[in-house]
């Protein structure tokens, strides 16, 4: 490995917050001071950056957190980060601080702040996904990702208990702006009739065959698992046109929300997220910049920050033939 030449390093988390992101900052923090380097917690993401909300962290102050839901640190989506005169705040607290480089913990947005400050102000850079979106391109999976599907899947569980009870209709929506990774699998694994995602082009017509197809084979209750950012229709609409079509049907609308978001990271995350911590330190220390740590296949690679944004992982076409297949 290069010597290092890096003497202190700022971390923060940013955008919506996701389980497993202590333990990434726990990683960042300890391995920081493993190898000499100091290490700074910016606090609200980049607003914590302008405003200088910067305080030294050490070993000691990342115990006790590996299981902890949320973010210790605290996160924002900054507006003032976006305008030029907030990203000029944040390099003079940079340089106040000593800041030589940046662990930018977070989604797209995050990733899309963190390029434009290095390429304005050149300050070293270094990406960790952490979203439940799982929508990051250079990595497996997204830290928060694996918790926030176990929770959807539990959630819905419960919900078919009480839909097969009451031979009912269920309409549940799960998180994912404009992915449909939680909803494809967690509508796989809870046996959903359907699955709405906004990486396929859904029909009503094509939803109203598989109910018709669902009741010729007996089926008198039935999950429809939808992405919060399906295109055809939210969920309210989509019971209002299934209710117009089949009065009979008892109908019910379950939206999962924010408790996908917190909760204890599972094992996978909080050992995805300190392997992430880790490489991301070693990642500056060899003088990576304006790049995401990620896993891919098992191994910790290094993809551009603008790659990471812009590509997108695909959906896996199988999956939706299975669950096809397997809900009938
Ligand atoms: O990006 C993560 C996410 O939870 C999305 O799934 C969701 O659309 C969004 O954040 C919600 O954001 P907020 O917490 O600001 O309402």
């Amino acid at each position: 490995m290069a010597e290092h030449k890096i003497k202190k390093i700022g971390v923060f988390t940013s955008g919506g917050d996701a389980p497993g992101m202590n333990a990434a900052l726990r990683a960042v923090v300890r391995t920081a001071n493993y190898f000499g380097i100091e290490c700074y917690g910016i606090r609200e993401g980049y607003n914590g950056l302008i405003t200088g909300n910067v305080t030294k962290m050490g070993p000691r102050s990342v115990s006790n957190i590996i299981n902890l839901g949320g973010t210790i640190l605290k996160s924002a989506r900054s507006e003032e980060f976006r305008t030029p005169e907030g990203r000029k705040k944040a390099y003079e607290q940079c340089k106040i601080n000593e800041i030589e480089a940046l662990v930018c913990i977070g989604g797209d947005g995050t990733f899309t702040g963190a390029k434009i400050f290095n390429e304005e102000y050149g300050v070293q850079t270094m990406g960790i996904p952490g979203t439940i979106d799982n929508d990051i391109f250079g990595t497996d999976t997204t830290i928060g990702y694996d918790t926030a599907l176990n929770t959807a899947m539990e959630a819905i569980d419960k919900i078919r208990d009480t839909a097969t009870s009451h031979n009912r209709i269920f309409f549940v929506e799960v998180m994912g702006r404009d992915a449909g990774f939680i909803a494809l699998n967690s509508g796989i694994a809870t046996g959903a009739l359907d699955i709405l995602i906004p990486e396929q082009n859904d029909s009503m017509e094509e939803l109203f065959e598989t109910f018709d197809k669902a009741g010729k084979r007996g089926k008198n209750s039935s999950i429809v698992v939808v992405a919060e950012g399906e295109k055809l229709a939210n969920v309210y609409d989509l019971a209002k046109q299934t209710k117009e079509r089949y009065p009979n049907y008892d109908i019910r609308i379950a939206i999962l929300g924010h408790i996908q978001r917190g909760g204890s990271p599972s094992c996978a995350d909080r050992v995805l997220a300190s392997r992430l911590g880790y490489g991301a330190v070693l990642g500056l220390m060899e003088g990576k910049t304006n790049v995401m740590a990620g896993m891919r296949s098992n191994e910790l690679v290094f993809t551009p920050i603008e790659e990471a944004i812009k590509k997108h992982n695909t959906i896996n076409k199988d999956l939706l033939q299975i669950s096809e297949i397997l809900a009938l």
